[in-house]
């Protein structure tokens, strides 16, 4: 059935902190099988500073990304969470509305397992995905080369783009922006390395007008987030992006299903 209930990450921690939940042991098998993967099938990978391999011709970012950062939780938990609930197909019709005017040389934010590859046409040229979770990175590869599309997939952050500045055609974001834990930082990067006439294509989930829902995002964001990656549910994201310098052409807030404190989005 379509439209399952949406989760962010932090249900799922939810879930997988239950000491009777029963897919706890699936969650730990599934782990250790991306382990093994990813040992297998090295990402690329930006030093602090340093360009991804085949973007050392390009301009680092001054700010150093923190791929090492990750708790061991973060590192080897929290992705297959992620990947099962980003899964949700409810999801799949934001992901093909906001995609669809992606062209050109694209940039991920955020890329996670790379759920949105299905989704890039023809007039994309090639994605760079960035992501600080090597385990994710790993499912994105082998989604990149099923979907067909040429990818470069860096282990780094939103924070220090190892990209030089106009570079960029189309940036994508979906559920992102809630997890980096400088946003305005981040999105001033990507309008350095996005061109003039390029475009930021976004969908988070973020800050509810409705009081009753807000009262709950403020008081439940400081826990949330030790469980959901850094997810916080309380950001206005429309104002984060504005402050960054991006001009707002197009906002919609669709709700999606489930609870309202988690599934209010900002769209454009
Ligand atoms: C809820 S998941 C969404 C994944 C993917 N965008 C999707 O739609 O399925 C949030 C993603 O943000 C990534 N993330 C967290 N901090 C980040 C940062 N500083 N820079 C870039 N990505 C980050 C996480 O690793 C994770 O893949």
């Amino acid at each position: 059935m379509r439209g399952a209930v949406y989760y962010p990450p932090c249900g799922a921690a939810a879930r997988l902190l239950a000491p009777v939940d029963p897919w706890l042991g699936r969650r730990t098998t599934l782990g250790a099988a991306f382990v093994v993967l990813s040992a297998v099938k090295p990402t690329l990978r930006a030093e602090p500073g340093e360009a991804a391999p085949s973007l050392r011709h390009e301009t680092p970012s001054p700010e150093s990304p923190r791929p090492n950062s990750l708790n061991f939780y973060e590192r080897w938990m929290l992705p297959p969470l992620l990947d099962r609930v980003m899964r949700q197909s409810q999801l799949e019709k934001y992901r093909r509305e906001v995609i669809a005017p992606a062209r050109g040389r694209v940039l991920e934010i955020g890329v996670g397992s790379g759920l949105n590859f299905p989704f890039y046409g023809a007039q994309v040229e090639m994605v760079v995905g960035v992501d600080p979770s090597p385990r994710l990175l790993a499912l994105a590869q082998r989604r990149a080369a099923d979907a067909g599309v040429k990818a470069e997939l860096v282990e780094g952050t939103a924070s220090a783009l190892p990209l030089a500045d106009r570079s960029i055609d189309t940036i994508v974001m979906t559920w992102t922006l809630c997890s980096i834990p400088d946003p305005l930082l981040a999105l001033r990067e990507m309008r350095r390395v996005l061109k003039p006439d390029g475009r930021l294509l976004f969908i988070e989930h973020g800050l509810c007008p409705e009081k009753g829902v807000e009262f709950w995002q403020h008081r439940l964001t400081p826990a949330w987030r030790h469980v959901s990656g850094g997810c916080q549910l309380d950001r206005k994201m429309d104002d984060l992006i504005r402050a960054a310098g991006f001009e707002l052409t197009e906002l919609r807030h669709p709700y999606a299903e489930g609870p309202r404190i988690f599934t209010y989005m900002y769209e454009g």
